[in-house]
């Protein structure tokens, strides 16, 4: 048996954080089954942005994706990435919503969950992982890592006793920026080792230039399974190269078991892809370099170029820097959440306003506004009641769980749908992004029906199918 476990990441973050998620499953398809002889832990290959990609760039439903993924890996398991009670979008949704979307993910394919909230608010999680345990998915339940005055180990290795006892069968370390130094992510796992008997999956990026460094020590640790990208498609935002870690720990007593002739087919499968994306712009150069200001601002590798675009349309690209050294001031004053989606948008935004007007929070966007009263959870630490005041002006804060305050949604969600549905998936996606689902739908019956988006035939007749 293999000591460490690799779940490789090539299928889904690999290309969201080099090539903007744009991997086509028809890019996909031919190597599946080759990835599925090669003995990983599990593919990710689901889930976070891909869906939304699919259906908004790429003319593809997700749906039939994951069924064509899972036609063919039949022996390895597929892990996706889920936003707890965000499911795969940008706000909260009804429990009805989340219910469905986990029951019908485990219908087509998916064997392992990874549940994360943006603000580690485990009541944004409940949902969720209720849902996956009653459908017979495996929970895995993630924090996202951070730094600030708040967080510690201590602090980490309580949410991951908590996410125990909510019934997490794994717990992952979501180091989404390339935040963990490798000293840290040894503690960090020893303690996550004297506190919870679960087995411990460590997520982090190539960003800063540690994350080699950073997954070995947290081996040493005795972390069980590790994320990392065919080497393709690795360092730079995306994960450490998967050959690399397979040879480090060959012949030891942690060796995967992995052998690098066939990971060495992957490899040579993705190799012209890369090529294609770089000639195309896809892959942008810089991404692909050690960048620091992940370890000094805290920013991920995807919220410093949009605030790079940010600046650039506003005709200020000068003032990145000021930007970039608001942004933790901005994170301090909003409970020190953790930067990743959608925060890391709400945060940065706000950063960059504070700036381009030249007086702090003169201007305040609606989704920080909504941060500041409650409608994302519980932040990790209180935020100053003066400040509290300054945003809300007389509106109280709430303090239950965001979605107790959302009806069902399912019901009226289906009654809107009526018109395109083909598969029972639909009223998810259009759940989840309705206008950009709309579209494809209206694609999609053209194509089918031989009509243009309005429904109408080469001679102007309107068919509603
Ligand atoms: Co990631």
């Amino acid at each position: 048996m293999p000591n460490v476990k690799i779940c490789e990441t090539v299928l889904r973050d690999a290309h969201q954080s080099l090539a903007a998620t744009r991997m086509t499953t028809e890019e996909m398809l031919p190597i599946v089954e080759e990835m599925d002889k090669v003995g990983y832990y599990a593919l990710e290959a689901w889930g976070g942005a891909t869906f939304d990609s699919c259906l908004r760039y790429l003319n593809e439903d997700p749906w039939d994706r994951l069924r064509k993924i899972r036609d063919k890996a039949k022996n390895t398991k597929l892990q996706m990435l889920f936003r707890g009670q965000n499911i795969l979008g940008y706000r909260h949704y009804a429990d009805d919503v989340v219910e469905y979307f986990v029951q019908k993910s485990i219908a087509n394919g998916i064997d392992v969950l990874r549940i994360f909230d943006a603000v580690n608010d485990p009541r944004n999680l409940k949902t969720a992982i209720n849902a996956t345990k009653k459908e017979g998915g495996h929970v895995q339940a993630a924090f996202s890592y951070t730094t600030g005055p708040v967080f510690g180990n201590e602090y980490f290795a309580r949410f991951a006793k908590e996410l125990e006892e909510m019934g997490a069968d794994s717990i992952c370390i979501k180091d989404m920026s390339g935040l963990l130094t490798p000293y840290a992510a040894y503690d960090l796992v020893k303690a996550l080792k004297e506190t919870v008997k679960l087995p411990i999956q460590l997520h982090t990026h190539y960003t800063s230039g540690l994350a080699s460094m950073t997954l070995l020590k947290a081996i040493e640790a005795g972390v069980d399974i590790i994320d990392t990208a065919i080497s393709p498609l690795a360092m730079g935002t995306s994960q450490a190269p998967t050959e690399a870690l397979v040879a480090t720990l060959k012949g030891t007593e942690y060796d995967t078991g992995l052998d690098l002739a066939k990971l060495d087919k992957i490899s040579r499968y993705f190799a012209p892809i890369r090529e294609r994306y770089l000639t195309s712009g896809l892959i942008d150069p810089k991404v692909l370099k050690v960048d620091v200001n992940a370890l000094l601002y805290q920013v991920p590798g995807g919220m410093l170029s949009n605030l790079v675009s940010q600046l650039k349309a506003a005709g200020k690209s000068e003032l990145l820097q000021e930007v970039l050294e608001e942004v933790p001031r901005v994170r301090a004053d909003a409970g020190y959440v953790p930067l990743v989606t959608p925060t890391s948008q709400i945060v940065g935004t706000q950063a960059v306003f504070n700036v381009l007007t030249g007086e702090r929070y003169k201007q305040v966007t609606k989704e920080f506004r909504g941060i500041i009263h409650g409608d994302y959870g519980k932040t990790p630490a209180p935020i100053d009641p003066a400040f509290t005041k300054a945003i809300l002006k007389d509106e109280q804060p709430i303090t239950c769980r965001p979605a107790d305050l959302i009806e069902p949604e399912l019901a009226s969600l289906r009654e809107k749908v009526k018109l395109y549905e083909e598969q029972e998936e639909d009223v998810l996606s259009f759940a989840l992004f309705e206008q950009v689902a709309t579209k494809f739908f209206e694609n999609r019956r053209a194509a089918k029906y031989g009509i243009d988006a309005a429904g109408c035939d080469a001679e102007g007749k309107t068919h509603i199918v």
